[in-house]
């Protein structure tokens, strides 16, 4: 929810740190701050509620010489989103300063015991107590302090600490939340995420839950919370910083977006074989245990639950099993049965949405097998899974989800392919048409990226709609919940996903010529359906703008606008369905002017419950 970045060598700390700040906005924007102790041993800490430049416009021209430093952008969970809640926080001498990305579940009773003891809290967050309780412990070793405030905490954490008086020397620790240590030569950096780094690195160390990471400018030593040194592997970065940026576009979200066919061949790569096999080396492990299996429960949140809607209807199709996707924040609270003979999959884009991995180490406690579907390597699920997915979609940057749903849906159905096949219950000619299907897909994507224009026009004329109502059925139903949702979460403007059926049992009240009908309607087994409710629409004066299949001789005589996509097979159609739905979001938002990459009270990476 926050990012963290830190730094320790013989260079400038302070345009390194704001510059991985900028490159971590994607995990919270709502303050931010940052603390250097300059080369004359003072402490500098400077925070501000309100985006990085904020921060940036406060310390122009006073960023003092500092060779040490640390640095946080905040999404706020415990207090408002003011100067003071901002981190770094320090004790009560200013010789401790910490940035906290994470809960501490137990911060009352901390901050309690605290102020009996004497010390004052200025703000009104639970990390203000983590440096208290570093001071209490100090005795002129930070990182044997940090150990022991942190057996006194119980929750989610990420945290970056330093001692004005030890000042080549910063200690990082994780607990369930991601952080990351990277290697220079004679400089030493810590982030919540490689993209913060990678301009100076390409060396990282993954820290993994309980890791205590004791830097300085020549390397790190990792130990346990208890102090007992532990080896981490160092891990070859191979995107490149240039990856992460714009690229040219106006926003990540279209750059993504665009990124759709390079995303999809990339998650394809491997996977499909030329001789249209499919085949997924990472499930060699388990497949005793999937012979096994007698339901499958996918569990994710978001876009990528509507990701998991259409993975579920595909392995139950094809493996004849019940399968189905529950959002991971009900999962635990009304649990399925759950044994080893239940196979969980996790469907995670950033690997740490706490909602997700919850409900994944509930099932894992119960003897499921787990796999995780995912695109960031070295993530918290990738530790909670007994085999791992990766999307290959590349770094994600808007908040809003685009290229890693399709490349969800596209290794979703790949894996049920591969499960179907392995339990042989996947005839051979079936999972040739897959695999033929799957390997026309990025040039398809291409195609339809060429609506771009048109779309961007028919935006601006439907931009002053009062809302939009989205429809579809069987695999074009997910595909118009994820179009609402990424139409409300960057243009602000009303949106509802529904089942099409369901048009007339209640959403159908709100239909009028100032609410649109935005259905998907490509070719499929439901199509005529489909068509059914569009008319059902139409007659409530419903101006109507459909997702239609290139060759749909009919369409056109029911709908006002008509987005053209390639036919394929109809458990990918969602993918391609899509394509003109982000697209119409991105040029809403704009025409609206929000801020379409940082949507307002968003995070990319929801590590809170
Ligand atoms: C997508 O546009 C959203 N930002 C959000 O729904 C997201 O998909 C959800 O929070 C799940 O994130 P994850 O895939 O990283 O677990």
């Amino acid at each position: 929810m926050c990012g963290i970045v830190g730094y320790t060598g013989p260079r400038e700390a302070g345009p390194i740190l704001i510059e991985g700040l900028k490159r971590l906005e994607y995990r919270g924007y709502d303050s931010a701050g940052i603390a250097l102790v300059d080369d004359s041993g003072r402490m500098f800490v400077e925070k501000r509620a309100g985006k990085l430049a904020n921060l940036q416009t406060a310390i122009a021209d006073r960023t003092p010489h500092a060779a040490i430093g640390l640095a946080h952008t905040r999404w706020a969970t415990h207090g408002r989103p003011n100067d003071l809640n901002a981190h770094p926080h320090q004790d009560c001498t200013g010789e401790i300063t910490v940035i906290h990305n994470g809960i501490i579940e137990n911060f009352r009773e901390l901050r309690d015991g605290l102020e009996e003891r004497g010390h004052t809290l200025t703000s009104e967050t639970d990390t203000e107590a983590i440096a208290h309780l570093i001071e209490e412990a100090y005795q002129g070793d930070i990182a044997e302090a940090t150990r022991a405030a942190l057996r006194l905490i119980e929750g989610a954490y990420a945290l970056a600490v330093m001692h004005r008086g030890e000042s080549d020397r910063l200690v990082g620790a994780r607990q369930n939340v991601p952080l990351v240590v990277g290697l220079a030569d004679g400089e030493t950096f810590l982030a919540s995420d490689v993209a913060a780094i990678l301009a100076h690195t390409d060396q990282v160390i993954f820290l993994e839950e309980g890791d205590v990471a004791d830097l300085r400018p020549w390397g790190v030593t990792i130990t346990d919370v208890a102090g007992r040194p532990i080896e981490r592997a160092v891990t070859t970065i191979t995107w490149t910083a240039a990856a992460a940026e714009k690229g040219g576009f106006d926003h990540f979200m279209l750059k993504e977006i665009n990124e759709q066919p390079t995303a999809l061949r990339q998650s394809i790569a491997g996977r499909v074989s030329r001789s249209d096999e499919i085949v997924v080396d990472e499930l060699a492990g388990l497949a005793d245990r999937l012979a096994g299996v007698r339901r499958i429960e996918l569990v994710a949140c978001g876009t990528a639950y509507y990701a998991a809607l259409i993975g579920a209807a595909a392995l139950q199709d094809w493996t004849g099993l019940p399968a189905r996707a529950t959002v991971g924040s009900e999962f635990r609270y009304s649990p399925p049965p759950l044994d080893p003979e239940t196979l969980v999959i996790a469907v995670t884009q950033s690997g740490e949405t706490a909602d997700t991995i919850a409900p994944t180490r509930f099932a894992r406690e119960k003897g499921c097998p787990v796999i995780a579907v995912t695109n960031t390597v070295g993530s918290a699920i990738t530790r909670e899974s007994d085999a791992v997915l990766f999307l290959q979609a590349g770094p994600e940057v808007a908040v809003a989800a685009s290229k890693t749903f399709v490349t969800q849906v596209t290794t979703l159905v790949i894996l049920a392919a591969a499960i179907a096949k392995a339990r042989g219950s996947l005839a051979a000619d079936r999972e040739t048409q897959l695999a033929v299907a799957l390997r026309a897909l990025p040039d398809a994507a291409q195609r339809t990226l060429e609506l771009n224009a048109d779309i961007a026009t028919l935006a601006r004329r439907y931009v002053n709609s009062r809302g939009f109502m989205f429809i579809g059925r069987g695999y074009g139903y997910p595909a118009a919940l994820e179009g609402a949702l990424k139409l409300k979460e960057v243009s602000y403007v009303h949106a509802e996903g529904y089942a099409a059926g369901e048009l007339k049992h209640g959403p159908i009240s709100l239909l009028d010529a100032e609410c649109p009908l935005v259905a998907v309607a490509t070719r499929s087994t439901v199509y005529d359906k489909v068509i059914s409710n569009v008319m059902e629409g139409r007659a409530r004066d419903a101006r109507v703008i459909a997702v239609a299949t290139e060759g749909d001789p009919q369409i056109a005589r029911f709908a006002d606008e008509v987005c053209w996509v390639p036919d394929t097979d109809e458990v990918l159609s969602p993918i391609l369905a899509v394509i003109p739905l982000q697209l119409f979001a991105y040029h809403t938002a704009v025409a609206r002017g929000t801020d379409v990459d940082q949507p307002r009270n968003l995070a990319k990476s929801v590590t809170v419950e």
